[in-house]
């Protein structure tokens, strides 16, 4: 399936090339919001027919698995897709939502490009297939029929627990309340320490953070922001102080930031995070802003921890790549790149990439340099609405030796194309602020020891089926293994 949808890309793509000077072919990405062309496919190069395609069979298993969890009443979306009646009607929206895929406004929110790097590589993806995408587009040209209600899926009940993404957590924490008036300007500071209660350390299995605030559940707005009056949250945790009064400075442990529109965190069996007996959480930076009506709300923290006597295999973090000083942001100009780059002093497993960018940013791409091979790892689109994280799964996260050059490039569109930007004729620089600029991955990474490493990279082998399979994110992964036997102690 991929196969025929590569040969047809590249058809496409390879006849005008063939007419063009060849300098065109080493032209760099075109990122601009301009650009940005919809997925379209055949139903056809899926052995399907258009009228073989209604919601009964074929859309309402989509809805129910990637959208319905947002379009529900109180859900995150501005509509309800729980029914054939009330989706039927967005039936072409629906369609150039999906189509566009991994760029700025994309349904559902989830960037990952498909045709480049490790695919099919992250936890909890719920994006949509080639196929999948073929079947809502033929579905909604083709009047969008219903098919035959029996064959509809069960409806999803929703319940309270289902106010949590990961389900139930085992221990909800709570911040003070906080009140933002109708008009005003943003605000910025630290809203105190929330107590753990813990009486022994604990792992985290995930966090999901979530504001509760009294805007009514009905009352839909057309931006994801005029829900919430957080913007976003940097907290740490560490040890309470005898008086309680504030965090020892050597337990701290750092958590992934809040903000809105971003998914939860699962941490991987590998790396779990601790919390320790006595702990707090410290909400140290909270970015409060105006929604137009006021509103009282706080935010909760779920947290699910791993069984007691866990212990994480790696717990040394690797380092943090992106530029967030240094930024030159040009006024009214579409594709300009940025690039950054790291040298891994210690083998390294990236677990998590986050591209964080801010009104200008379009897509980011993560790059492994070795010896002469430079390797895409991932690519991804980027919508400032959204800031997704994109957990890698165990065994497809990338793993490079040390000595290994990892390039982050950042692509800005600052047209009058991007809808997110609030003046295309400003320069900016870094900064903060949402109207100055980031470059910055918020993902993380683990060092592992050399005998981790090759534990790991005999793992993939095994998965992989033959020599001539290649994994792109491992890339000593069919180096010969040393032979540590030989090697004495005092070498
Ligand atoms: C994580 C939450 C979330 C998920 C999952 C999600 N949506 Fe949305 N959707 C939203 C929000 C919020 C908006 C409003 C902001 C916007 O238009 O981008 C929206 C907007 C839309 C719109 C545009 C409505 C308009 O007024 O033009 C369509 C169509 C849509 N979603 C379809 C889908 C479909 C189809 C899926 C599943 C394949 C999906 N969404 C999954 C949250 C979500």
């Amino acid at each position: 399936m991929i196969a025929r949808q590569l040969s047809s890309t590249l058809r496409i793509a390879l006849l005008p090339a063939l007419l063009l000077p060849a300098v065109v072919l080493a032209q760099p990405h075109d990122a601009s919001v301009a650009n940005h062309q919809p997925h379209y496919f055949d139903i056809a190069d899926f052995d399907m027919q258009p009228g073989d395609v209604n919601y009964a069979e074929h859309i309402a298993p989509i809805m129910q698995r990637s959208c319905v969890q947002c379009h529900r009443p109180g859900g995150a979306g501005p509509m309800s897709f729980l029914s054939y009646e009330e989706i039927r009607p967005w039936a072409p929206v629906i369609m150039y939502r999906t189509a566009i895929r991994d760029r700025m406004g994309a349904m559902p929110p989830w960037y990952v490009e498909k045709d480049i790097g490790i695919t099919d590589g992250f936890e909890s993806d719920y994006s949509l297939s080639d196929q999948e995408l073929a079947m809502i587009q033929a579905w909604a040209q083709n009047g969008a029929p219903r098919g035959n209600p029996a064959d509809e899926p069960p409806p999803i009940v929703f319940t309270e627990d289902d106010e949590w993404a990961l389900g139930e957590p085992e221990l909800v924490l709570r911040s003070q309340d906080m009140t933002r008036p109708a008009v005003g300007p943003d605000w910025w500071g630290d809203i105190g320490i929330v107590p753990t209660g813990l009486t022994e350390d604990r792992y985290v299995k995930s966090i999901e953070v979530r504001e509760v605030n009294d805007i009514p559940q009905d009352q839909g707005t057309n931006t994801v922001g005029g829900r919430y009056i957080f913007h976003h949250m940097t907290y740490q945790s560490g040890v309470l102080s005898e008086d309680g009064g504030y965090i020892l400075p050597d337990s701290t442990v750092s958590w992934p930031i809040h903000e809105v529109g971003r998914n939860a965190d699962v941490f991987p069996d590998s790396a779990g995070r601790l919390l320790q007996a006595n702990s707090a959480l410290h909400l140290q930076a909270a970015h409060m802003h105006s929604n137009g009506r006021e509103t009282t709300g706080h935010l909760e923290f779920g947290i699910t921890f791993f069984p007691r006597g866990y212990e994480p295999k790696y717990s040394r973090r690797g380092p943090r790549t992106g530029n967030g000083i240094d930024l030159d942001v040009i006024p009214n100009q579409a594709n300009q790149e940025l690039s950054n780059y790291v040298v891994l002093q210690e083998h390294t497993k990236i677990m998590a990439f986050e591209p964080h960018l801010h009104a200008p940013g379009v897509r980011m791409c993560l790059e492994a340099i070795w010896g002469h091979n430079q390797f895409t790892l991932n690519c991804v689109g980027y919508d400032h609405n959204w800031v997704k994280q994109y957990i890698y799964k165990e065994d497809r996260a990338p793993l490079l030796p040390k000595g290994t050059v990892l390039r982050t490039i950042a692509y800005m569109d600052t047209t009058e194309a991007n809808p997110n930007l609030a003046d295309p004729r400003n320069w900016a620089g870094g900064g903060r602020r949402s109207v100055s600029n980031m470059f910055i991955d918020l993902g993380y990474s683990v060092t592992m020891t050399e005998e981790q490493f090759q534990e790991e990279m005999a793992i993939r082998r095994a998965q992989m089926k033959d020599r001539n399979e290649y994994d792109v994110g491992c890339p000593l992964c069919w180096a010969p293994v040393p032979d540590y036997s030989s090697s004495s102690d005092d070498d």
